[in-house]
């Protein structure tokens, strides 16, 4: 079995307390699994990090590799970029793009230096896994050095419509420099078809039968990988940690009502404001709901250095204090807002206590929070989870009540609806979603992935027309030739060793 290389913005610190479950501790156990090494950013910023080596560490068959960014590096690549253009844009909010064009040079710069990193520590027969928005350059980054190893990329977040993609500084770039991977997975097939038809619009690709591209004589297969995780292992945390004292004193701070929640980061894409306002119809037209409800909203406090979410915190704070002010009484409120995330067994116990889950992002990649609270329920007296249609989840949580995010009439009407809702719909609600994760598993969304990356290796090789078959109708402008270009060279034992 080759080595594993998994690649991704944030790496926990080695022998940290790794935080029990979420993406982190399954890209950990499949690295271990097979032996290798997990590099990217150690969350650390210094302004001589240009000049500090790679702190390596290994502990068993895994191998920890971190880089530090300068000041300058984390503003204008980790702010800037990712999450001040790519994130709002492929959350469909071209709105709160904050395009600065310089961001995109140090964002490749960047993802450049992570090549450099990464080049003296890899095999030839290393597998490469690389995550998310944060490192879309960096496949063309290590192909430039020689890489000729398999790169796999994951995508955890949407991919938007052509179009929008469109609006991107440099957006025919990016998709090209991506397109140096051998598979790109994505959370739908919705996202999957997007990316598709910007590759081919922007950039040129053609496309080839069976979810796969062809560009400058490589083939790039497309898959569709949503994330998972571990359902029975989520739901037995849930039922012990609801009889806990945590889980206990907020029952008992209840009394009679029912709980609503609501787990999230404080991000845009969340649709925070949106809820809130949904909330507060539920109460205004249905005032039987008054003092007999509460909703509990967890809004873990994120990226604060990028403005749009130190806005939206200041707004969120006055949206609720007005609607605590409004409608609430003396001895009745009807939010509970956190800033703080929160451990996650507690929430898990919180998740079983509430009689509605209220996750309804304006976009989302999938929505791990979503299947949690499913995971979470009592099944003999299962709560209701109102679910943005817009949410990856949506795809296999159909039996949620589902809603558009932007609506607060539709919200409050599931809200009602979730609330008065009789324990045989519930729970057969809840039996078909329970169903559709039961046979899930966070290692078998990695197992899925790396899978599919293994059966690449024919397509790593040069494209021949007569035997990946292509299209009758080549869309692309280039003539054949140019499409059965060399492949990629692949690395060999003397690949120049960058040190920064
Ligand atoms: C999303 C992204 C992840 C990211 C996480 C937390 O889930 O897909 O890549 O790590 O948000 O955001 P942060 O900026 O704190 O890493």
């Amino acid at each position: 079995m080759a080595r594993l290389v998994v690649v991704s913005n944030r790496v926990p610190a080695p022998n940290g307390a790794a935080q029990a479950g979420g993406l982190a501790v399954v890209l950990e156990a499949l690295v271990g699994e097979r032996g290798g090494l997990w590099f990217g950013w150690s969350g650390s910023v210094a302004a001589d990090a240009a000049s500090r080596p790679v702190s390596v560490s290994s502990s068993g068959a895994v191998i920890h590799a971190r880089l530090d960014l300068t000041p300058a590096e984390h503003e204008g690549y980790y702010n800037g970029f990712a999450n001040g253009v790519l994130w709002p844009l492929f959350h469909t909010m071209p709105e709160l793009m904050a395009y600065e064009r310089h961001d995109a040079v140090t964002y490749r710069e960047v993802n450049g230096r992570f090549a450099d990193g990464l080049m003296p520590l890899l095999r030839a027969d290393d597998m490469l896994w690389i995550h998310d928005y944060h490192l879309m350059a960096l496949p063309a980054q290590l192909r430039t050095r020689g890489v000729g190893n398999l790169i796999g990329f994951f995508l955890h977040i949407p991919f938007p419509a052509a179009e929008v993609m469109a609006l991107a500084p440099a957006a025919a770039r990016l998709i090209k420099d991506l397109l140096a991977a051998d598979l790109i997975g994505f959370q739908t097939a919705h996202d999957m078809n997007n990316f598709a038809a910007a590759a081919e619009r922007l950039a040129g690709a053609v496309p080839l039968p069976g979810d796969a591209l062809a560009l400058r004589g490589r083939v790039i297969r497309l898959g569709v990988f949503p994330a998972e995780i571990d359902p029975a292992k989520f739901a037995a945390i849930a039922a012990a940690s609801a009889d806990a004292p945590p889980a206990h004193r907020l029952l008992a701070s209840l009394g009679e009502q029912k709980l609503m929640l609501g787990v999230d980061r404080l991000d845009p894409t969340k649709g925070l404001l949106q809820r809130l306002h949904g909330v507060r119809r539920l109460f205004e037209q249905h005032p039987e709901w008054l003092r007999q409800t509460t909703l509990l909203q967890i809004a873990a406090l994120s990226r604060q250095d990028v403005t749009t979410y130190r806005d939206l915190k200041a707004a969120v704070d006055r949206v609720a204090g007005s609607l605590n002010a409004d409608l609430g009484d003396a001895d009745w409120q009807p939010l509970r807002l956190l800033a703080k995330a929160g451990k996650r067994e507690v929430i898990a116990g919180y998740m079983r206590l509430a009689r509605i889950g209220l996750v309804t992002p304006l976009r989302d990649g999938m929505n791990l929070v979503a299947k949690e609270y499913v995971a979470a329920q009592d099944p003999e007296n299962p709560g209701v989870l109102v679910l943005s249609r817009f949410a990856g989840a949506a795809e296999q949580l159909d039996a949620a009540l589902l809603v558009n995010p932007h609506d607060p009439d539709e919200i409050a009407e599931a809200l009602h609806r979730g609330l008065a809702m009789g324990l045989e719909e519930r729970r057969a609600r809840w039996q078909a979603m329970w169903q559709a994760l039961a046979p899930t598993s966070s290692i078998g969304w990695g197992h899925a992935f790396l899978a599919a990356l293994g059966r690449c290796t024919e397509a790593h090789r040069p494209l021949r027309a007569a035997s990946v078959g292509l299209p009758l109708r080549v869309r692309s402008a280039a003539p054949l030739p140019a499409l059965l270009g060399a492949t990629a060279p692949r690395l060999d034992a003397k690949h120049p060793i960058h040190h920064h």
